[in-house]
């Protein structure tokens, strides 16, 4: 599935903001070895390397789009390409990070301890997921797959990854000294039109969109757009307001 970075940063300061969040509740001080997993086009790990200049600091992901975007944004890291759920380090991570990237990976109760697994004793895994996906941004979007002539093309794109609070707890409470848990919602205010048409195409929309042929994929996004300007009205003053959930966990061992 490719990925769009340009599109991917219209919302750049949305899309930081919680990786801003988590960061700031990761009580280390001078970690020699940061990783972040799914570094995208390199927002998150510029938090990274200003908050910590004296790490040695890693940003993988698997899209290559993302990856030559990142190299080119002058942070100050290695880049590497390759797939969270295979990643297998030699040496453990002070810290490993993840902004907005876990929610990819459905097996989350295996993904999960194995990431502690890599983390340095004293060190911290610290994530942040979207669990906006009983928003009606998603569920318009899985309700407009599910009743389509591309509906059996499209079961896969309609699974869920994201578990509840207290899962995460449950799987990381065993293997760590504290786990830190909370939500937001942000309400987010978009210009524009059909803003959060455009803001789902950077991420969530992929997979429903990418599937289908030309046609079939003007089809959807036309029912899809349909739906959501009535469940996203724009206000008189031009503004659209989008509300959206984030997860955020921070595991220290
Ligand atoms: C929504 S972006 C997040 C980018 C950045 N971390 C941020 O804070 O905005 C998710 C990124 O995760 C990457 N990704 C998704 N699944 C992945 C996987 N299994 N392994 C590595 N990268 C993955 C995508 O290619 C994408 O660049």
């Amino acid at each position: 599935m490719s990925w769009d970075p340009d599109i991917y940063m219209k919302f750049a300061s949305e899309r930081t903001r919680p990786a801003m969040e988590l960061l700031a509740r990761v009580p280390l001080s001078a970690p020699a070895r940061v990783i972040d997993l799914g570094c995208g086009p390199g927002n998150s790990m510029a938090l990274l390397a200003a908050r910590w200049p004296r790490a040695k600091i890693e940003g993988l992901e698997s899209s290559p789009e993302m990856l030559a975007k990142a190299r080119m944004s002058g942070v100050r890291a290695n880049w590497v390409e390759g797939d969270v759920e295979s990643w297998s380090p030699k040496a453990r991570y002070d810290v490993i990070f993840s902004n907005a990237t876990l929610h990819w990976i459905p097996t989350q109760h295996i993904l999960l301890p194995r990431l502690m697994g890599f983390v340095a004793d004293g060190g911290a895994l610290a994530f942040q997921m979207p669990r906006n996906f009983d928003a009606p941004s998603h569920v318009l979007m899985r309700e407009v797959a599910g009743n389509g002539p591309w509906s059996i093309k499209l079961v896969g794109a309609r699974q869920v990854n994201v578990l509840s609070p207290d899962v995460y707890f449950d799987i990381l409470a065993p293997l760590a000294v504290s786990v830190d848990i909370w939500e937001t919602t942000y309400l987010h205010v978009l210009d524009g039109d059909d803003p959060v048409l455009t803001w789902v195409s950077g991420t969530g929309l992929r997979p429903f969109v990418q599937p289908l042929g030309a046609d079939e994929r003007e089809d959807f996004i036309a029912q899809y757009r349909a739906r959501l300007r009535d469940a996203y009205p724009r206000r008189a003053d031009g503004k659209t307001l989008f509300p959206f959930r984030r997860l955020f966990v921070v595991a220290l061992k």
